[in-house]
């Protein structure tokens, strides 16, 4: 009996502890050090003329939180992908029948709220229905060709974008190449050609992307993607863009590689999209990381003209497909994590392109960046307005010369008001970009800006510029969280310490909300206190 009492209270004493340590943890990642702008993510990305998204949950109306999420969504965003509801067990259960029921629920929502539809997906290996599956190889492709034309002509003119195929590859440890599932072992490789042309057919106004995960940077699937995009280019297959789904990780950080592999589809005149994004933490302590890398991802989107949107997988940490790893902005009870933050302040950013440039001296543009030639050279960037309040701006270039160049942005003429001078130290080869961050003097209004290369720089490419808001130079860059480094993605967990107790903790009250199904305690400032 006594033995009972002790575990007992041994259990309600971690409780407390585990909340106490939980409250610290949430409260220094809290408000204080991301002060809202007072805008609303959509206003900002329609101002910044881009898409920012989510994925809409299954069923959203029916859902005891449906009123909230709604007031959500609507306020945040200007373009949506259902999560599930045009997969093929939900929309196409039965051989003889389709339901289209939910799909046209979003569809409705989504246009009286004035946000652009993303369908997801025509093809995939996952979540397609038992008859599908059984039917004789032989009737597969008739098959899908009248689930493409019914589903896709349905929605012609409302779905925007179509991910037509869903992973296709496979990881690359199982050894690349073709994903086994259905439509593979009917059609053999065709099949991809097949349904692009279908959907092109069925809606020739769509945009129509082929989506894969772990593909955003340089990595052996990547170069699959790449390779198998190429091909279906190539061979004049109807295909408009591709989608990274960027499910990543809060220690993720080959940003370069990620512009870098956006330009090369940029390249082939492909739209990119990023279409599941979300970022995995092990405990609130990493939350300000993640915001970090919710923050980086949107401005090297943003900076690249032809990322044209990104989405949420979800909105909210407990409706995630991986809730056990808190991903999105939103936590469990829809209040706002520093991830809303850092994507306020991306979107706050205004890239120039600087291959959009006139007057150009001694300069040529080549796969979207600018060469000064050896002796240097300069461009003009029209009209720029600095009304919000810029205060430092990132510049992105690769230098294979051995010694560092120096490029000064001046105001108004040649040799106006310094804006600031940027040194850009060697980066080892002409295809290895860096970014760098500089101050810049304080200026308001709308004015020409000068990009001047001065010393004479053999092997120098600039991607852009991009102006910020917040001031990103080295001294004031945002807080990497210190207690974590054994919190990597391979998920290893160190000695015993604080931090480890409250992860367990952590878990421990994820796993009891998940298994009641309870709303518990609520832990940071709410959404609805978030100034309208
Ligand atoms: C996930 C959904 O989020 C879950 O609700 C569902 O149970 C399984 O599928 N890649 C994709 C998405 O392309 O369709 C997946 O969505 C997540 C991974």
């Amino acid at each position: 009996m006594n033995k009972v009492v002790s575990v007992r209270n041994l259990n309600i004493l971690l409780k407390l502890c585990g909340t106490a340590i939980l409250w610290l943890h949430v409260a220094t990642a809290g408000a204080q050090e991301y002060p809202p702008t007072g805008e609303r993510l959509r206003v900002l990305a329609d101002n910044a003329d881009f898409q920012i998204g989510y994925a809409s949950r299954y069923n959203f109306r029916v859902q005891t939180y449906a009123e909230l999420y709604e007031q959500i969504v609507k306020a945040e965003f200007n373009i949506v992908t259902p999560e599930n509801s045009v997969k093929w067990e939900n929309v196409h259960p039965l051989q003889t029948s389709y339901d289209f029921d939910d799909m046209d629920t979003l569809v409705q929502f989504a246009e009286e709220n004035n946000m652009v539809l993303h369908g997801h997906p025509l093809l995939w290996y996952n979540q397609n229905p038992d008859w599908i599956i059984s039917l004789p190889e032989e009737q597969v492709e008739a098959a899908m060709l009248d689930h493409i034309d019914t589903v896709v002509s349905r929605y012609a003119g409302k779905i925007k974008v179509w991910d037509v195929v869903n992973e296709a590859l496979e990881d690359t440890s199982l050894g690349g190449g073709y994903r086994d599932n259905i439509w593979l072992q009917a059609m053999g490789e065709s099949y991809v050609e097949k349904a692009f042309v279908r959907a092109r057919a069925a809606d020739p106004t769509a945009s129509l992307i082929y989506n894969d995960y772990d593909v955003g940077w340089f990595t052996p699937k990547g170069e699959a993607m790449y390779n198998l995009v190429t091909d279906l280019v190539d061979a004049g297959v109807p295909l408009d863009g591709v989608g990274f789904q960027m499910h990543i990780g809060a220690t993720f950080e080959e940003y370069e590689e990620f512009s870098s592999n956006m330009q090369r589809y940029a390249d082939m005149g492909l739209d990119i999209y990023i279409t599941e994004f979300d970022v995995k933490t092990l405990r609130p302590s990493e939350y300000p990381l993640q915001g970090v890398v919710y923050e980086e991802v949107i401005r090297r989107c943003l900076a690249q003209p032809r990322c044209k949107a990104l989405q949420i997988w979800g909105i909210d940490d407990f409706n995630s497909w991986q809730p056990f790893f808190d991903p999105l902005p939103f936590d469990d009870d829809f209040n706002i994590k520093p991830a809303y933050y850092g994507m306020q302040r991306a979107l706050l950013a205004k890239a120039l392109h600087v291959e959009n440039h006139s007057s150009p001296e001694n300069i040529i543009v080549e796969s979207g960046v600018v060469k000064p030639l050896a002796s240097g050279g300069s461009l003009k960037l029209d009209q720029v307005n600095f009304e919000p309040g810029y205060q430092s701006l990132t510049l992105r270039y690769a230098n294979s010369s051995r010694q560092t160049a120096s490029v000064d942005i001046r105001l108004d003429s040649l040799d106006g008001p310094l804006l600031a001078s940027v040194a850009t130290p060697a980066t080892a080869s002409a295809t290895l970009f860096s970014s760098v961050d500089s101050v810049i003097a304080t200026t308001d209004g709308v004015h020409d800006v000068y990009v001047i290369f001065n010393t004479p720089v053999e092997g120098f490419s600039l991607d852009y510029v991009l102006l910020n808001t917040e001031n990103r130079t080295p001294s004031e860059t945002p807080i990497v969280d210190e207690d974590s480094p054994a919190t990597s993605s391979s998920g290893m967990i160190g000695p015993i310490t604080v931090g480890w107790l409250a992860t367990m903790l952590w878990y421990r009250r994820r796993f009891l909300r998940l298994g009641s199904g309870q709303w518990s305690f609520r832990i940071i400032p709410g959404y609805q206190k978030f100034p309208v």
